[in-house]
């Protein structure tokens, strides 16, 4: 995180108002709320320096350390996540390794909970953000919010020499769709590689575009949201990003 966004987070800190310790852990997923009371009886939390045991004593989060470290950040995280292929954007870990295994075991368990902003599927890599701010990923998930997305992708077999006017055009109906995908721009790298840019985020819309024009795709990868990119995140990496500062 630059300097700048870390300020604009100690004054979102600064404005929030006291609240208790033991609301303060389990909202920010360190225990239950029973466990919390435990922590804080057992003098692993200080306020401005003072070993607090008082459970239902109030404090502003920043005041606050729990052993020694300074809080998770509150409410209104933004992650940006290098998702590898092979994970599934669910919080139901019943379909395999999900994306939520990624982050510490702590925010799994906060509330509000962090969700992704759309989806990526399984066998796809790249730019994944995840947020616990319910207007944000309302926002960023409606469809009249036209963010665009860059897709590296790998077809299966040559590309005829029409897509790119086909994807532009904006009438490009998909299977079981009833109206046509946005304009979308395609860069052609060579024959069997391309980038795709579009505004939308229907379910697998990548593939299904290709797939309408009797291609298939074999790798795909989203190399940025808006103005966000990886930068030098290896698969499996994340950071968290101040939304006010490194917006879209
Ligand atoms: N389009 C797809 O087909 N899959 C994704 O994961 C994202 C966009």
């Amino acid at each position: 995180m630059n300097s700048n966004a870390l300020q604009k987070r100690v004054m979102k800190n600064l404005k929030l108002s006291k609240q208790r310790l033991d609301q303060l852990l389990t909202s920010l997923g360190y225990a239950s709320r029973n466990e919390s009371k435990k922590l804080i009886a057992s003098g692993l939390v200080t306020v401005e320096g003072k070993q607090i045991t008082k459970t239902d004593f109030k404090a502003f989060h920043h005041d606050v350390l729990f052993d020694g470290e300074p809080l998770d950040p509150v409410q209104g995280i933004v992650i940006l996540m290098h998702k590898p292929v092979g994970l599934v954007c669910s919080h139901d870990d019943g379909e395999g390794q999900i994306v939520y295994d990624l982050i510490p075991a702590r925010w799994r368990n906060r509330d509000p909970k962090i969700s992704t902003i759309g989806r990526l599927d399984k066998e796809t890599s790249g730019l994944l953000l995840l947020t616990d701010d319910g207007q944000l990923l309302h926002r960023l998930t409606s469809p009249k919010y036209h963010v665009s997305k860059l897709y590296e992708v790998t077809l299966d077999r040559p590309l005829q020499g029409d897509e790119a006017k086909i994807f532009a055009s904006g009438s490009l109906m998909l299977n079981g769709e009833k109206s046509p995908c946005l304009p979308a721009k395609l860069e052609i790298i060579d024959a069997t590689h391309v980038t795709l840019e579009i505004t939308e985020g229907r379910y697998h819309q990548v593939r299904r575009m290709f797939a309408a024009l009797g291609n298939h795709v074999t790798a795909l990868h989203r190399s940025r949201i808006g103005a966000l990119t990886l930068g030098d995140l290896k698969p499996g990496e994340y950071r968290l990003i101040d939304w006010e500062t490194d917006s879209l």
